[in-house]
């Protein structure tokens, strides 16, 4: 059974940059969901497997993927994020951002105009795809769509609506400009270390 992650800073710690209200609503009622979701079709999944009745396998092999990949890239999300406390990219992944982007400013340039057009529900993330033995940057569409098998999502930005809208509302520059001042880069440093 999946459990939700607890938040690893308090309600209020990324103000002014992402209210508690924005984050509440995210964590509590958003999240909650996928996680619950995904519980709920596994379950489902278990009594097909039992009745050996799989008459209803397309559709819940998708909610499996749509509510298993909301609640993953959730937890991706929040855990990425932390109070507004200066961190940035170690030696190790900041070589691999020179390497792979140039700079840290064209890596930050490509990420920043790649989140401003992800399409409506969407996915911004930065990722390390062993196959290529590259970070890349993916936009990914309704959780499921425009990313690569065994991509490691290292950092990653919730575009969807209901992670902004209440604070930005149309604004999405001013969130995604606002969501740099509270990446934890200690997180992804982590994250990229054990690639
Ligand atoms: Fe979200």
């Amino acid at each position: 059974m999946l459990k939700k992650i607890d938040l690893p800073y308090p309600v209020n710690a990324l103000e002014p940059y992402y209210s508690k209200e924005t984050l509440m609503l995210h964590y509590d009622v958003l999240y909650t969901g996928y996680v619950d979701n995904t519980n709920k079709t596994q379950e489902k999944l278990d009594k097909a497997r039992e009745s050996n009745n799989f008459e209803n396998i397309k559709c819940l092999e998708k909610d499996l993927s749509f509510f298993g990949s909301g609640a993953i890239l959730h937890e991706l999300f929040f855990e990425n994020l932390g109070p507004a406390i200066p961190t940035s990219p170690d030696i190790k992944l900041m070589e691999q951002i020179n390497k792979d982007f140039g700079s840290y400013d064209k890596f930050k340039e490509q990420f920043t105009s790649s989140a401003k057009v992800v399409e409506a529900s969407g996915w911004n993330l930065l990722v390390w795809v062993p196959n290529f033995k590259k970070l890349e940057i993916l936009q990914c569409e309704k959780h499921q769509n425009l990313t690569l098998w065994g991509c490691e999502p290292l950092l990653v930005l919730d575009m969807w609506e209901h992670s902004y809208y209440l604070q930005y509302k149309t604004k999405r520059d001013e969130y995604i400009k606002a969501f740099w001042n509270i990446v934890n880069w200690n997180v992804v440093n982590k994250r990229f270390s054990k690639i």
